[in-house]
């Protein structure tokens, strides 16, 4: 049975009722709109932990003006069967006044990690991520937190968050989940029109042509740049910006010695649609 929980004074009892069981609590944080990608986090959560809670809630923090948070799909119905298919104990579904009072005031920053990427064109987006992943932390606890690395950026300053803090929670990224003809599964994706859904497999298309020339031992972050961006422009509107940087750093890979790793990270637009996708290349198969 997966329990519907609204307040976090019952997240927090249940998760401490949890562990003093002996069970170790895992947590999978997601806006909801619950699709394949997300319900791999679950079961990679099930796998290291016995009390496996998610949480619905699309965080008005980490929307600018002129974003999505209106129109942002809400089902909280069918999330909630998916959960109970899957065998999630708890959904932690709060509403906004919950997590944000009248007089709410305090944030966390991760400050370098989330310059770059969406960080130069959502300027406030991580904020509020790590501001309400913080407090999702603290109302869990202990834990085992999973995400998925389709928000690579997003694992990699959630990570440098619970390092610099100390958060006794232990941060697992998870494979991107994708359609079978290579598109990033996303809840975004139903803002899609048939033609934008067809245009869109570009950047799958544009990671793959990278990752093949990185498998012919071509290692020059500029030229993967550039024949990444070549593909994906020829079929999206607007190119936010196409990124071969260091896995680790997010900033440009020293050509020498030679990386033996590169992310290459797309965020484009098809219509009113904002799409993020990437690929470690070095380290993860063809897309
Ligand atoms: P949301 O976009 O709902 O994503 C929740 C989790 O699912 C994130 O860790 C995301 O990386 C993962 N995810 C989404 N699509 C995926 C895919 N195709 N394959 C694998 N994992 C995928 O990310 C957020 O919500 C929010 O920023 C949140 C962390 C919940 C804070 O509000």
């Amino acid at each position: 049975m997966t329990v519907l929980v609204r307040k976090p004074a019952e997240l927090r009892q249940a998760c401490d009722d949890a562990r003093a069981l002996g069970h170790r609590v895992g947590l999978v944080p997601t806006m909801g709109a619950l699709h394949e990608g997300h319900f791999s986090l679950i079961e990679e959560a099930k796998a290291r932990a016995g009390f496996i809670v998610a949480t619905i809630f699309v965080n008005p923090l980490q929307f600018a003006a002129g974003e999505d948070l209106e129109r942002y799909p809400r089902m909280l119905e069918s999330d909630l069967d998916g959960c109970q298919a899957r065998g999630v104990d708890l959904v932690f579904a709060p509403e906004r006044d919950a997590m944000y009072p009248p007089g709410f005031q305090t944030s966390v920053v991760v400050s370098r990690l989330s310059r770059p990427l969406e960080g130069e064109f959502r300027p406030t987006h991580f904020e509020g991520v790590t501001t309400v992943v913080a407090k999702l932390f603290n109302l869990v606890g202990p834990s085992v937190a999973v995400f998925g690395r389709k928000d690579y950026q997003q694992w990699k300053v959630l990570s440098t968050m619970v390092r610099d803090l100390h958060m006794p929670v232990e941060v697992v990224g998870c494979p991107i989940v994708r359609e079978t003809d290579g598109l990033a599964l996303s809840s975004r994706n139903r803002y899609l029109s048939i033609a934008e859904r067809e245009r869109a497999l570009a950047i799958v298309a544009a990671l793959r042509e990278a990752h093949d020339a990185w498998e012919r031992g071509e290692r020059r972050g500029e030229r993967l740049r550039a024949l990444a961006t070549e593909r994906v422009e020829r079929d999206v509107d607007r190119i936010d910006y196409v990124a071969a940087i260091d896995p680790e750093s997010l900033l440009p890979a020293p050509e020498s010695p030679t990386p033996s790793r590169l992310l290459i990270a797309v965020a484009a637009h098809l219509g009113g649609t904002r799409l993020i996708d990437n690929v470690v290349l070095g380290e993860d198969p063809r897309p």
